[in-house]
């Protein structure tokens, strides 16, 4: 297990055909010496860099309950993986007998965080390898390579999203930006983050405002930690500070991911994003989501479909402030994970495949999905 402080530099080598860097470290990957899954842990960051490894579906959707890993690309890896672990470490007496555990891995890994889709998506993309297959070592090859391949993409489809985002992205722009939706929310990379990532790297000067993203602080302790690691210049704010900063006109766009997308664009993210959305809204300023295509849900017609994810009010109350607690002991709180921004406050919409623009539904079918 490694240990590092803060600012310490990830090594960077391969360079894509544009000139932009893939990082050497992964978020989360495959290790077929021991057939396990070694995952950064995002609960230490950014007092250390530290790595778990899970061996079944049932350790990592603990580790996905409890946001050791997090990010909606990165989710569906993880329940992708999460199947691969108990098909290959297993012991099966029959092809009906790994199907059946399989099923039940399925069931565990799709219930452990319920608002991103991206989940049930590398969940049910695996398992459905599973349906014509007779032989109990080709299923499992099978499902390996497809987790592997989900793994794969994942790098792919984030460098292209984060390259179109980037071109809504001007030099000199100050942008604030949502919770985390960088490298350590997908395999590498990232969404939004990624977009502003590209820009920088490509030349355009950027400042990013890093809403901290209460309550578990996913925009100060991991936005901020990997805009350092790619030297990018930022301010963390409160999240109640970004009206202040949008009213003041410096502000020229906010950028965000999303965990699902409905069919009509409503966009279900981080909780924070639509108050947000609603401050840039009137002020005039760009709102721009960025994600990738498995991140759509197509069988919901609007946002307030999802399920939305309520945590233990403990995330809320247990903080400190100068070693003291926060609330009142017997305090009690209420704690939503995520919130629905209406369609009608998104400027763009951008995807792998390119940009949408307002009307949604009427421009999806640019992308020819
Ligand atoms: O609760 P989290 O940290 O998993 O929530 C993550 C977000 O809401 C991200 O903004 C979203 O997954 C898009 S990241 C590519």
């Amino acid at each position: 297990m490694s240990f590092y402080i803060n600012h310490v530099k990830l090594n960077r080598k391969e360079r894509s055909p544009e000139g932009a860097f893939f990082s050497e470290m992964r978020t989360i990957e495959w290790l077929s010496e021991s057939n396990t899954v070694r995952m950064i842990d995002q609960r230490r960051l950014p007092a250390r860099l530290d790595h778990i490894t899970c061996s079944s579906a049932s350790e990592m959707a603990e580790a996905i309950r409890t946001m050791a890993i997090r990010g909606a690309p990165a989710l569906g890896v993880a329940g992708a993986f999460g199947i691969a672990l108990d098909a290959i470490n297993h012991e099966f007496s029959t092809i009906s007998d790994l199907k059946r555990k399989l099923k039940e891995s399925a069931d565990l890994l799709e219930k452990s965080r319920p608002t991103a889709i991206n989940l049930a998506w590398g969940v049910r993309r695996v398992m459905s390898v599973l349906e014509c297959q007779t032989s109990i070592s080709e299923a499992q090859q099978q499902i390996l390579s497809e987790a592997k391949a989900i793994a794969e993409e994942d790098v792919q489809t984030n460098f292209l999203l984060a390259k179109n985002g980037a071109s809504l992205i001007d030099d000199g722009d100050t942008i604030i930006h949502h919770c985390n939706t960088g490298a350590l929310a997908v395999v590498d990379w990232g969404t939004a983050l990624g977009a502003i990532r590209y820009a920088y790297e490509h030349g355009k000067r950027v400042h990013v405002l890093v809403d901290e993203t209460r309550p578990r602080l996913q925009g100060s302790r991991l936005t901020a930690w990997e805009l350092d690691q790619y030297h990018i210049p930022y301010d963390i704010i409160t999240d109640n500070a970004a009206g202040y900063f949008l009213q003041s006109g410096k502000v020229k766009k906010v950028f965000f991911g999303a965990d699902r997308v409905a069919a009509n664009g409503d966009v279900v993210n981080k909780i924070g994003t639509y108050m947000l959305s609603l401050a840039a809204h009137a002020n005039q300023v760009p709102v721009v989501c960025v994600f990738p295509i498995s991140t759509m849900d197509l069988s919901i017609d609007c946002g307030h479909q999802v399920s939305i994810e309520q945590r233990d009010p403990e995330e809320v109350l247990g903080l400190r402030y100068q070693g003291e607690a926060v609330a009142p002991e017997n305090a009690s709180a209420i704690n939503p994970a995520f919130d629905v921004t209406p369609n009608e406050l998104i400027s763009a919409w951008v995807t792998e495949r390119g940009i949408i623009r307002p009307p949604f539904t009427q421009n999806l079918t640019s992308l020819r999905l």
